[in-house]
């Protein structure tokens, strides 16, 4: 029977997404498990109910962070913090950790990730034997570039899933009339302003028609990719290395998410794009 508290996504990709990160937690885990001052973090800025109901799927299936709480080797987590900001899912969330998970160190709380990353980086500044697993998983575009610069010189690493052709894409518009709302959402999300965000995406020329001369506008033809790529380059003015994307598409073969990693180490850098890259085509 399906569960009502599942979350509604899905496709082959929510599967490959799952796999990346929990791929990459066994890595990582393995690596700080040679480093025993380092305490561990893992921080899920959009957790979920604990399952999820992929549309290819009859049952709902396991989201990451239950697939996150079943690694124990080479060890578990010392701490799993959980946000969720709805509060059905949250409290879904929360009780199969609680039944499942009863001797692990978790927090499930109620909020907006934006919220946590600032507390989370303030934790970190001042806990400096910790290290943390960072996974922002939104369906838009909810998280603020705001949030993302507090992370700056900390020891994370941000699995970030970006919505360019789902989010970023559907507000620049082609005509380039772009509502004052949905240009407020662009500045928030990339931290540009808009006219940086206007040379960026658009170019404008004269014609010359019957009537004199017009300003034509046009949209770049790859936007999707160039969304992704900038958002990439946006990382590396926070974080030293940001990996290559996996990038999702829908059975129409379009674009919806660039999904890419944020590091200051490069060894972490080299695992990211080892996992990604046997998936990893545009
Ligand atoms: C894509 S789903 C997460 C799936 C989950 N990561 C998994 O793999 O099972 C996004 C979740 O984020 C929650 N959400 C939406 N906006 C949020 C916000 N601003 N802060 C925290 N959670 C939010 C939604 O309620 C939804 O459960």
């Amino acid at each position: 029977m399906k569960d009502n508290t599942a979350n509604q996504f899905g496709g082959g990709w929510t599967e490959a997404k799952m796999e990346i990160v929990v791929n990459y937690a066994k890595a990582y885990l393995t690596i700080m498990n040679k480093q025993d001052w380092v305490k561990t973090l893992y921080f899920d800025g959009f957790a979920g109910s604990g399952l999820i109901e992929a549309s290819e799927e009859k049952e709902a299936i396991k989201g990451t962070a239950l697939r996150i709480l079943e690694i124990n080797e080479p060890k578990p987590f010392d701490i799993y913090y959980f946000v969720e900001k709805d509060k059905k899912n949250k409290e879904a969330l929360d009780a199969t950790i609680k039944e499942a998970y009863p001797n692990k160190k978790t927090y499930v709380v109620q909020e907006d990730c934006n919220v946590k990353l600032i507390t989370m980086a303030k934790y970190l500044k001042n806990n400096k034997n910790f290290r943390a697993l960072v996974f922002v998983d939104p369906y838009g575009m909810s998280v603020n570039w705001t949030s993302i610069e507090k992370l700056e010189k900390l020891g994370i690493d941000l699995w970030i899933l970006v919505p360019t052709g789902v989010g970023v894409n559907r507000l620049l518009k082609n005509d380039g009339k772009i509502p004052e709302g949905w240009f407020k959402k662009l500045e928030d999300f990339l931290g540009l302003e808009r006219n940086e965000i206007v040379n960026h995406f658009y170019s404008y020329k004269t014609v010359n028609t019957l009537f004199g001369d017009e300003t034509a506008i046009n949209k770049d033809v790859q936007i999707i990719q160039k969304i992704g790529d900038l958002y990439s380059q946006r990382l590396k003015t926070i974080f030293e290395h940001v990996s290559n994307s996996f990038v999702m598409r829908n059975k129409n073969n379009s674009i919806m998410y660039h999904f890419m990693m944020a590091t200051n180490n490069k060894t972490a850098l080299k695992l990211a794009n080892d996992i990604i890259n046997p998936k990893y085509k545009l």
